[in-house]
């Protein structure tokens, strides 16, 4: 057989990776995030690289080094993460939505720093876009690979997860589980595929993590061809 495919087996396949956290803001000075760090998605974005993937990792806000052969596109918001995601779509055969998108942003955005008052503040918040459903809703020829961070009953959500975001793949993992939450360099994922299969991994760095999933990814993708 030809070893240059085996070892570079997303050879001209374009691939985007969305990784790290969004960020929205309440004011010139503040705003709501969450924990991730990017490790995980930069891993895969790594991993896809070296698979000989062209790889596009649309960032959020981390403080971890930027891997090199890799086009990054920076964003802060969860809005800024949409419309970079959009304008490669077409182009992706696959699309890995690893970041932690936010759910709700403020629903005003001020332009003054707040001042404190007495008492409470109520802020309202509005839904963000679902990048992963969207991207499943307009789907043509892509693998979408989606992510489920849970703290419990992680099958029932990942499954459910899989069906409403109309993704191939979904990796999840149990944050509150040690070894596999946010920050570190492990993960212990389960991976769910559409043919109601799913595969457990022991704990593992999130550099092998990813090759686990990109692998499993081809051999999906393989089989539909
Ligand atoms: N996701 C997304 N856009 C959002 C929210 C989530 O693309 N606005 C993606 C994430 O990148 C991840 C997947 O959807 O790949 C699942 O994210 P998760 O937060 O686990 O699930 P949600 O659908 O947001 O549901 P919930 O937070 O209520 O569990
Ligand atoms: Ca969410």
């Amino acid at each position: 057989y030809f070893l240059g495919q085996q070892h570079k087996p997303l050879a001209g396949k374009k691939v985007i990776v969305t990784a790290g956290p969004t960020r929205e803001a309440v004011d010139p000075v503040r705003f709501f995030t969450n924990r991730s760090t990017g490790k995980m998605g930069y891993a895969v974005a790594e991993a896809a690289r070296d698979f000989g993937a062209d790889v596009e990792l649309i960032s959020g806000p981390v403080t971890i080094e930027l891997p090199s052969g890799i086009s990054v596109t920076h964003v802060e918001s969860a809005e800024e993460m949409f419309q970079a995601v959009m304008s490669s779509y077409d182009e992706a055969d696959i699309v890995v939505k690893t970041a932690a998108v936010a759910d709700y942003r403020p629903k005003r955005v001020h332009d003054h720093k707040m001042k404190k008052q007495d008492g409470e503040l109520l802020m309202e918040l509005e839904r963000t876009t679902d990048i992963l459903k969207t991207l499943g809703e307009q789907k043509k020829h892509q693998f979408l690979i989606g992510f489920a961070a849970e703290t419990k009953d992680v099958k029932t959500y990942a499954k459910q997860k899989l069906e409403s975001k109309n993704a191939d793949m979904i990796v999840a993992n149990n944050v509150k589980q040690a070894g596999a939450g946010f920050g570190g360099d492990t993960n212990i994922i389960t991976i769910f595929h559409r043919d109601g299969s799913h595969k457990e991994f022991d704990m593992m760095s999130k550099k092998e993590a990813a090759v686990h999933l990109l692998t499993e990814a081809i051999e999906q993708i393989g089989d539909g061809q």
